[in-house]
């Protein structure tokens, strides 16, 4: 049986309208896996695209963060942006990573102690839509918050500032934040990018129904969903949904949902960016860009922002 509060966020997604499930429930250690195979696909370039744009401007990001930083990571997932990152830094003092996947957040942050000794890694196991406390550690003299594989994207951008300014004050000044955004391309690589060959995608979005089925000891088979992911190009994001086979009632707790044959859920959205767009959006949080590294297709990119005072 799932936790109460896992129940509340199903029931709750269940019952609006359109009817919805929350992303960060995808990541428990099955959906962590398969998101981990996710971007090792062909057709996912946001992953290999971000790693190339760290193996070539870690030098100019690292000066900007500075020596002796602490580094506060949201959605550390197998951490191997991490690694890169420690590697490049001048005596990175601490680093804590934040993780609703409690197996993974395990794994990454006893992987990460062992490579970097001389790193004080803090985990910290939480939902960082929601308010948790960060352990007591010295700060460093420049604090970062490292935010990449575009996992900004998953909010609305009235709730991606929200949530950043919420982090700015969590870093304090002088703090900055290096995060990684998709850019706006054409639908035909976006779309394969979410509808791969081998059906990985599919899997990971219908692990939300086995997640639902196992939280609330129900029989409902993923297999009487269909995986659809589709670019809105008006809201310039990839929606991803489940679409119910066949006309379904569920029994969850008290609450009784019907589901139509044909009935859409919500599962992710993932919002793509321009330069300027996610710019706007770092304004409006209270951040100054210093500056924003791409790659050679313009597909995805990296940006440095200080916290203003
Ligand atoms: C898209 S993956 C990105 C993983 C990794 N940072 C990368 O760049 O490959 C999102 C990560 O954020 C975590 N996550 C998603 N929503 C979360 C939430 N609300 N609170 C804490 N962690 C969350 C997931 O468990 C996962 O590790």
């Amino acid at each position: 049986m799932a936790t109460e509060r896992f129940r509340r966020e199903v029931i709750a997604g269940l019952l609006s309208a359109p009817k919805r499930l929350p992303s960060k429930l995808f990541y428990d250690e099955r959906g962590s896996q398969l998101f981990d195979e996710i971007t090792r696909l062909d057709e996912y370039y946001l992953t290999r695209t971000e790693i190339s744009i760290f193996e070539r401007y870690l030098p100019e990001m690292a000066a900007l963060v500075g020596p002796n930083a602490l580094v506060i990571e949201f959605g550390t997932g197998a951490g191997i942006k991490t690694a890169m990152l420690l590697r490049s830094l001048d005596h990175p003092r601490a680093y804590i990573p934040i993780d609703i996947s409690s197996e993974q957040l395990a794994i990454a942050s006893r992987e990460l102690s062992a490579r970097f000794p001389t790193v004080a890694v803090h985990p910290v196991c939480a939902d960082y839509t929601e308010s948790f406390r960060l352990p007591v550690v010295e700060r460093g003299e420049r604090n970062v918050i490292f935010f990449p594989g575009s996992t900004i994207g998953n909010f609305e951008p009235p709730g991606a500032v929200e949530f950043l300014r919420r982090a700015a004050s969590l870093v304090g000044t002088p703090g900055a934040l290096l995060i990684g955004f998709d850019r706006v391309k054409d639908r035909k690589t976006l779309e394969a990018a979410y509808n791969d060959k081998k059906g990985v995608t599919a899997q990971f979005n219908r692990h939300l129904i086995e997640r639902v089925a196992e939280g609330f000891e129900v029989s409902i088979s993923p297999e009487d969903f269909e995986h659809y992911a589709f670019y809105n190009e008006p809201e310039n994001r990839i929606e991803m949904h489940l679409v119910s086979r066949k006309s379904q009632v569920l029994c969850l707790d008290s609450q009784t949902i019907h589901l139509a044959a044909g009935e859409h859920i919500i599962t992710e959205y993932s919002y793509k960016y321009t330069p300027e767009s996610f710019a706007k959006i770092l304004a409006e949080s209270g951040f100054q860009v210093s500056n924003t590294w791409t790659d050679p297709m313009d597909y995805f990119a990296l940006c440095h922002a200080v916290v203003q005072r």
